[in-house]
C-alpha cells in the first residue's frame, strides 16, 4: 500500500504535502514525491527513498504553489527508483497523478495506449492513468477521470490535478482508502486520517467508485456517473499518534486485522475467476525445468521459515516433488547438495536478512535456481533470485510478523498449486476445490478475527503462565511453531512446539498440573490421533485450549476450551489455525505490559548474521 496526500487552499502546499507523508511513511517508503502547481504549470520532485530524500531536495530547490498532490510509495510494479515513483505525469506534464492500489489491467492499456502514440517512461501501473486521463481530456478535468475510470480493473485511490484548471484537486477511490479533509479555505485528501488531523477534524470518508472535486471554496462528492452524492461529515475523535495506527493501539493488532485484505490483495490477479488458471506472472518455471528438478530446497529464518514448513506439506500433497526445509543459518553451512537440476525457494518478509541471502548466494553459487517469496518490492532478494512471487501484504511494521506470515502460505498454496498443474500431477476435483478454498479464506479469517474478544478474556485468564507447550501433527505442527515463536518474542513466556505425537518420547516428562498446552488439531485425517494426544497432557495435568475446526465438537470433551475456525480443505487450514495463536500471543503480551510492537532485543529485519 502507498501513501496520499493532496492540498487546495491559499497556504504553500508543499510542507503540508511533507508533514502528510511523514504521517502516512507507515503505509509506504521506498521512494516519494510532489506535484505542485504554480504559475501555469505543475511541478514535479521525487526520488527513490525515504521521505527524508525528498524533504531535503526540497529544501535545496523549493516549489512554491497552492495546489499539490504527495505520494510515499510502497512499491508493486516497478522496483523503487526516481523514475517509477509518484507522482506520475501525462506526457506533457500538464495532469500529474498519485495511485496507491494495483492497476490489474495495465499491461492490456499500456499497449493500447502505445498503439495511440504514448510513450512510457516507468515501469509502473500507475502511469497508464495518467497518460488515459490525458487522452480522454477534452477540456472537462472530472469527466475525463470519469472516463478512465470506467477502464480501470483493480484498486485504485487517486490524486489528479492538472495545470489546465488549477481550481480543483480531483480524487477518486475504488477498494484503496481515501479521505477528504475539509478545511475553512482549503480542503485535503489523504489516504488515513492522520495525515490531515493537524489541520482538521472534519472529513469524508470516501465510498467505492465516488468522485471528490476539491476547491478553495468547498467539496463536491460524485458518483461514478458524475452525479452528485449527499455526504455526511466524519468528525474524527482520535489523536494523531492513534490515528497511524488507524485507531488501533498497537501495529500489530491492525496488523493482523489487515490479513483478510493482505489476502485478498496476495490473490489478486493471480486467480483470475474467468478461468482455471494460476498466474504467477514472476515465475517462469515450465515443465521441462520442472521435468529436471528432484528436490526442492525452502529456506528462510523464523516466521518466514515457519511458511516453508507449511509449503514443504503443500508442495509434496499436491506436486508429488520432494522438498527439504532449512533454517537460513542452517543451510548455508551444511555445504547443501545442489547443482543446476535444484531449485530453492528463499523466503523473506523484508527481502533483506542476512542469513537468508547468504543461503541464497549459496544455492546460485552451486548452479541452483532460485525462487523469491518476499513482501517488499525490489528488495535485495527480489533482485537476485531468478523468480519472484511477491506478497502484496503491504509494510509490515511490528516485529512479529502476522500478516506476511498468512500472505506467505497464501504464496505457498499458489506456488504448490501451479507446480503441480505444470506437472499434471494433481486431479481437476483437487485443483478445483483448492482454487475454491483458497478464494474463501481472506472472509473466513475475517470471521476467526471476530472471535478476538473470547481470545482476549483467554489471554488474560493465563497471563501468569510461566510456560506454553503447541502441539500438533503435520499441518498443526508447522503452525504450532509459529504460534510458540509468535509467544515467546513479544510476551517473553518460555514456550515451545512439538510434535504431538513425539511427546511421549521425552518431552512429556515436563507437562504436570496446570501446564498450559494448545494443541491444534484441524487435519481431519489426524483427528482421533490428535484427541488421544490431549487426553494424554491431560492425564498428566494439563490445561488444554484446543484449535478445531467447526463441527468437531467431540473435542469439548477433552479439552478446557475449544477455539473454533471455519471449515477448509486440512491443507489450507495454518491460514485459519495460525490467527488465535497471534491473538493469544497479542493480548497475553499487553496483558504482561510488554512493548508488543518492539520486543526487547529484537528487530523487524535481521539484517546482520
Ligand atoms: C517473526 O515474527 C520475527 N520477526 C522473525 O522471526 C522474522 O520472521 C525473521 O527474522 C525473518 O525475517 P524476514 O521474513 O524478513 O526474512
Amino acid at each position: 500500500m502507498c501513501g496520499i496526500v493532496g492540498y487546495i487552499g491559499s497556504k504553500d502546499a508543499t510542507p503540508i504535502l511533507i508533514e502528510g507523508l511523514r504521517r502516512l511513511e507507515y503505509r509506504g517508503y521506498d521512494s516519494a514525491g510532489v506535484a505542485v502547481y504554480n504559475e501555469g504549470r505543475v511541478q514535479v520532485k521525487k526520488y527513490k527513498g525515504r521521505l527524508d530524500v525528498l524533504e531535503s531536495r526540497l529544501r535545496e530547490n523549493p516549489i512554491l504553489g497552492n495546489l499539490g498532490i504527495g505520494h510515499t510509495r510502497w512499491a508493486t510494479h516497478g522496483e523503487p527508483s526516481d523514475v517509477n515513483s509518484h507522482p506520475q505525469t501525462s506526457s506533457g506534464g500538464d495532469i500529474a497523478i498519485v495511485h496507491n492500489g494495483i492497476i490489474e489491467n495495465f499491461m492490456p492499456l499500456r499497449e493500447w495506449l502505445c498503439y495511440e502514440g504514448y510513450e512510457f517512461r516507468s515501469d509502473t501501473d500507475t502511469e497508464v492513468v495518467a497518460h488515459l486521463i490525458d487522452h480522454f481530456y477534452e477540456g472537462d478535468l472530472v469527466k475525463a477521470v470519469i472516463e478512465c475510470m470506467k477502464r480501470l480493473k483493480g484498486s485504485f485511490a487517486l490524486g489528479i490535478i492538472s495545470s489546465d484548471e488549477p481550481d480543483k484537486l480531483v480524487a477518486v477511490r475504488k477498494d484503496s482508502p481515501l479521505i477528504v479533509g475539509i478545511g475553512s479555505g482549503e480542503n485535503f485528501i489523504a489516504s488515513d486520517i492522520p495525515a490531515i488531523l493537524n489541520h482538521t477534524k472534519r472529513v469524508y470518508l470516501l465510498n467505492d467508485m465516488e468522485i471528490a472535486v476539491l476547491s478553495r471554496e468547498g467539496v463536491k462528492i460524485l458518483d461514478h456517473n458524475g452525479a452528485p452524492v449527499q455526504k455526511e461529515v466524519f468528525e474524527v475523535t482520535w489523536d494523531v499518534a492513534a490515528a497511524e495506527k488507524g485507531g488501533y493501539p498497537h501495529f500489530m493488532l491492525k496488523e493482523m486485522f489487515e490479513q483478510p485484505t493482505a489476502l485478498r490483495q496476495t490473490l489478486k490477479s493471480r486467480l483470475i475467476s474467468e478461468n482455471d488458471d494460476i498466474i504467477l506472472d514472476m515465475i517462469r518455471i515450465n515443465k521441462e525445468d520442472l521435468d529436471r528438478v528432484d528436490k526442492i530446497n525452502i529456506v528462510a529464518c523464523g516466521t518466514a521459515y515457519h511458511a516453508g514448513v507449511v509449503g514443504k506439506h503443500l508442495i509434496e500433497r499436491l506436486a508429488r516433488i520432494p522438498v527439504e526445509t532449512d533454517i537460513a543459518s542452517e543451510f548455508r553451512y551444511r555445504d547443501p547438495i545442489l547443482d543446476k537440476n535444484s531449485l530453492v525457494m528463499v523466503i523473506s518478509q523484508s527481502g533483506e536478512t542476512a542469513d537468508t541471502l547468504a543461503a541464497m548466494r549459496e544455492a546460485k553459487r552451486k548452479g541452483a535456481r532460485v525462487i523469491a517469496v518476499t513482501n517488499v518490492v525490489g528488495s535485495t532478494v527480489s533482485r537476485e533470485a531468478d523468480d519472484l512471487l511477491y506478497t502484496w501484504a503491504g509494510p509490515e511494521i511490528a516485529v512479529a510478523s502476522t500478516k506476511a506470515y498468512t500472505t506467505q502460505l497464501l504464496a505457498m498454496s499458489l506456488i504448490a498449486l501451479k507446480l503441480a498443474r505444470i506437472k499434471g500431477e494433481i486431479d481437476e476435483e483437487l485443483y478445483s476445490s483448492m482454487r475454491e478454498a483458497i478464494y474463501r479464506l481472506p472472509e473466513q479469517a475475517q470471521q476467526v478475527l471476530e472471535k478476538a474478544e473470547e481470545i482476549k478474556a483467554l489471554s488474560e485468564e493465563y497471563k501468569d503462565v510461566d510456560k506454553v507447550f503447541f502441539i500438533g501433527r503435520s499441518l498443526d505442527h508447522a503452525v504450532a511453531m509459529e504460534g510458540s515463536l509468535k509467544l515467546k518474542e513479544i510476551s517473553y513466556i518460555f514456550s515451545e512446539a512439538y510434535a504431538a505425537g513425539e511427546l511421549k518420547h521425552g518431552t512429556i516428562a515436563l507437562v504436570e498440573d496446570g501446564t498450559l498446552v494448545f494443541a491444534l488439531a484441524t487435519q481431519d485425517r489426524l483427528f482421533e490421533k490428535s484427541v488421544s494426544n490431549m487426553k494424554e497432557v491431560k492425564a498428566r495435568g494439563a490445561h488444554v485450549i484446543a484449535v478445531a475446526k467447526e463441527g468437531n465438537r467431540e473435542v469439548e470433551k477433552v479439552a478446557d476450551r475449544v477455539i473454533y475456525i471455519p471449515d477448509t480443505l486440512d491443507l489450507l487450514t495454518p491460514v485459519l489455525t495460525v490467527i488465535p495463536l497471534q491473538l493469544f500471543a497479542y493480548y497475553i503480551a499487553v496483558a504482561r505490559g510488554c512493548d508488543v510492537d518492539k520486543p526487547r532485543n529484537l528487530a523487524k529485519s535481521v539484517t546482520v548474521e
